[in-house]
């Protein structure tokens, strides 16, 4: 069985190293890196910790535009699915990268299968809610991470496609976690102490992109009582500081830094009092570490961690982010997201169907 895995972005390295050991027993693998992401701490960083394989196939698209970046990722995956022939494309998330890949390779007639399906905000405004409903119409195996994933698989018709294996990014948190002690050291050179300090990453269009917007989260951040330890995407970076907001974050609380490697961010996660995010896999991660989180949203995407009270949504209501922080006291703490055998799930399902 050959597998050409397309991948791009920084969750989708970190998902990929999770699954590809796993199906290097079995198959031949080739990596396809589309260049969405290129900074050191945004790529490079986590093949090497991770021990991902290089990328046969660096396509070096970086930024631009939607269509731009989306259309170029689909020339450039074409030309090598038809060197390559595989039997299965394997795409993950939903960035451009995913639906290019997912794209290239159904009008090529080449299986493909996507891990993470079935996801859904309802927000058709985000980017990524776009590309998840068109990958997961055009893929012939859906590898759902939850139970509301594969219900709303369902409610769209896609039920016989779909298998709930769990979440990969649970697979390799467990593989990592570990190893965590070894990394603490790093909260001393962050200045931070375990358990009293907040985490915040911000990345979301809807957030960053918009300076009003983003000026009222800092603000609202910056009422918090303790340091808030700040890894900041290269987007949101550059609106910082092209929105004028640089004196804000250099400000206490704020301790910025560029993008952490995924240990890192691990540890930054684990030892946090509270997390406030935007981000997905970063949501996910709070739950699996037992850390309460904020949510910089009107929505999400991982509603069971919102039911269970680990997760609160802040869409508007900023003016309060300081009393929620202090709120959130959950009690339960199923399994969510699976035991750490997504990957091999997913695997045994690409064999079987070959
Ligand atoms: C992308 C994904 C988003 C995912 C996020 C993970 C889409 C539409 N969005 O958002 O779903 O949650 O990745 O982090 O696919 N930049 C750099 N260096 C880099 C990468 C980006 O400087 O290595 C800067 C560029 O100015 C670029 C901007 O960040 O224009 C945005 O990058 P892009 O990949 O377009 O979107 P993300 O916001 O990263
Ligand atoms: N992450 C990281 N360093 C950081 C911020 C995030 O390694 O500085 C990891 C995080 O632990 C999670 C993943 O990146 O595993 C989430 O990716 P991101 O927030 O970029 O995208 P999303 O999940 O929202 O698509």
């Amino acid at each position: 069985m050959k597998v050409v895995t397309v991948v791009g972005a920084r969750p989708q390295f970190i998902k990929a190293a999770a699954v590809s050991p796993l199906l290097r027993q079995v198959a031949t693998e080739v990596i396809v890196h589309t260049g969405q992401h290129y900074d050191f701490n945004m790529s490079d960083i986590f093949f090497e910790e991770l021990e991902l394989p290089k990328p046969d196939y660096n396509l070096g698209i970086g930024s631009g535009s939607h269509g731009f970046q989306t259309g170029r990722m689909l020339e450039g995956v074409e030309e090598v699915l038809i060197a390559e022939r595989p039997d299965w494309v394997l795409v993950y998330g939903d960035t451009n990268s995913t639906l290019a890949g997912a794209l290239a390779a159904v009008k090529l007639h080449i299986p493909v299968a996507h891990v993470e399906a079935g996801l859904r905000s309802f927000n058709r405004a985000m980017p990524e809610e776009i590309n998840r409903v068109l990958t997961d119409h055009a893929s012939n195996l859906l590898f759902a991470p939850t139970k509301a994933a594969m219900d709303n698989l369902a409610r769209e018709g896609l039920s016989s496609r779909a298998i709930l294996v769990g979440d990969v990014m649970a697979d390799i948190l467990f593989r990592v976690q570990p190893k965590l002690k070894e990394a603490q050291d790093e909260l001393g050179r962050w200045g931070v102490q375990p358990g009293k300090y907040a985490l915040l990453t911000l990345h979301r269009p809807s957030n960053v992109d918009d300076p009003k917007r983003l000026h009222q989260i800092l603000l609202a951040v910056s009422k918090l009582k303790e340091p808030v330890l700040f890894p900041v995407h290269p987007r949101t970076q550059e609106r910082i500081w092209k929105y004028g907001l640089g004196k804000v974050v250099q400000a206490y609380p704020f301790r910025c830094f560029a993008p952490f490697g995924y240990r890192e961010m691990l540890v930054a996660e684990a030892n946090a009092r509270v997390i406030l995010t935007d981000s997905g896999g970063v949501q996910k991660e709070a739950y699996l570490l037992g850390v309460p989180c904020l949510t910089l949203r009107e929505e999400t995407e991982w509603v069971e961690t919102v039911a269970l009270g680990w997760n609160v949504l802040v869409g508007d209501a900023l003016g309060d982010v300081l009393e929620r922080a202090e709120e959130i006291h959950p009690v339960e703490h199923p399994d969510l997201f699976g035991k750490g055998d997504a990957g091999q799930r997913i695997v045994d399902a690409l064999r079987s169907v070959v």
